[in-house]
């Protein structure tokens, strides 16, 4: 049975959700489930915006059937190419063989990397930046958005109703359970922490990228944001644009501090709970906390784009870093953060090389500074050692007041 929601007067969300998948992109972990978005504007033509995964394919054709209500699709736009979003393509060409495929010339050439059916060229709408498509009374316009999240990305903006169809950018993981608007739900205690999940690890390493979209945004009006996952925007946009600033800036939300930990014995845990104690008696609020071994290193890269201060402490294993702490230092890199301070404890029985090694991976972040002398733990912290964390704390304390 369809289960559609009306965005405006001719615009309605034809997508689905997921809350049995259990690794989104065979990777992330989404306890909230994904919603996989999708959009019809019924207009003089009609106009269908991305399609899902085809893991929720059923649910799509009966909504995307419910809404045309027997009237042929005339366009498919397609924003993205990730088969997250477009995995229905050829059944939608076969079920509406006169749709003319609206995309750039990027996109094109990934649909026959992807699939097999052939299409023919005057089935194209090609679209360069700028563009414009009328479909009666909407005007859509194109914006290249690439790389946020991968090279053909395009956003389309609806000059009518002021709409942004982001793509997957202003996106998060999370299902839509009922409400379909993210004012009609506490989106900031429910959602926002894994929006920024969500935006971190799939398009963090692309700042630039967003930020260049950013501006492209705040060129024109905007009343509402369609995105490819999660809630639609149509109130207080500035709260999620604000976030996308800042994320995509690398700047951190709040002056505190985040500690990683590995430990095998719980020594190397013991100095950082010692460390995070010193902290708090120092007036530090919100410290957090991750055992790296325990948690999935997306939550912990998230939380690394949200802090200002993050403290390694890990063990030397096998001449290297413990093998959980040196995964997360590698995704933190390959996420491209910076503008961060970093304090560093290692731990080791003889032959200690973990903090040399951490030093030398995070001095390769821009505008990284490692702050304080490292601790170094022999086997297990002695009562001689407390005056050192005590003063790697008041070190830590200083740069964030
Ligand atoms: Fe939701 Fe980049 O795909």
């Amino acid at each position: 049975m369809y289960n559609t929601k009306k965005i405006t007067e001719d615009i309605y969300w034809v997508g689905a959700n997921d809350r049995r998948i259990s690794l989104f992109e065979g990777v992330y972990d989404v306890p909230l489930g994904v919603s996989y978005n999708s959009y019809i504007i019924l207009d003089e033509k009609t106009v269908l915006l991305d399609t899902v995964d085809k893991v929720v394919a059923h649910q799509f054709f009966e909504n995307v059937e419910h809404v045309l209500n027997g009237r042929k699709l005339d366009y498919l736009v397609i924003n993205h190419m990730e088969p997250d979003h477009c995995a229905e393509l050829e059944s939608i060409v076969t079920k509406y063989p006169d749709v003319k495929i609206v995309c750039n010339a990027k996109t094109q050439s990934m649909i026959s990397q992807f699939f097999d059916f052939s299409i023919s060229q005057d089935q194209f709408v090609i679209v360069k930046e700028g563009d414009t498509l009328e479909t009666g009374k909407h005007k859509l316009m194109f914006v290249m958005a690439p790389m946020v999240h991968w090279p053909e990305v395009m956003v389309t903006y609806d000059t009518e109703d002021k709409i942004l169809f982001s793509a997957d950018a202003f996106g998060s993981f999370g299902a839509i359970d009922g409400n379909i608007f993210a004012d009609e739900v506490d989106f900031e205690h429910r959602y926002m922490d894994e929006a920024r999940r969500y935006y971190t690890n799939i398009v963090g390493k692309y700042g630039p990228q967003v930020q260049a979209l950013l501006k492209k945004a705040a060129a024109i009006e905007i009343n509402m944001i369609c995105p490819l996952h999660g809630y639609v925007w149509r109130k207080d946009l500035n709260i999620f644009i604000d976030k996308y600033q800042k994320w995509s800036a690398y700047e951190p939300e709040i002056k505190s501090v985040l500690i990683a930990y590995t430990s095998v014995y719980g020594n190397t845990q013991n100095a950082a709970e010692i460390l995070s104690g010193e902290l708090a008696k120092l007036g530090v609020k919100d410290i957090k906390m991750y055992d790296a071994s325990v948690t999935h290193p997306s939550y912990i890269v998230s939380d690394a784009f949200k802090y200002s201060h993050i403290v390694f402490a890990t063990t030397t294993y096998n001449m290297g870093i413990f093998v959980n702490m040196e995964n997360l230092l590698h995704d933190i890199s390959a996420h491209n953060l910076q503008n961060r301070k970093i304090a560093i404890i290692e731990n080791g029985s003889w032959a200690i090389t973990a903090g040399n090694l951490i030093t030398e991976i995070v001095s390769k972040w821009k505008n990284t500074e490692i702050i304080g002398n490292k601790i170094t733990v022999k086997s297990s912290l002695k009562s001689t050692q407390r005056e050192e964390i005590e003063a790697l704390a008041k070190e830590i304390v200083k740069t964030i007041k």
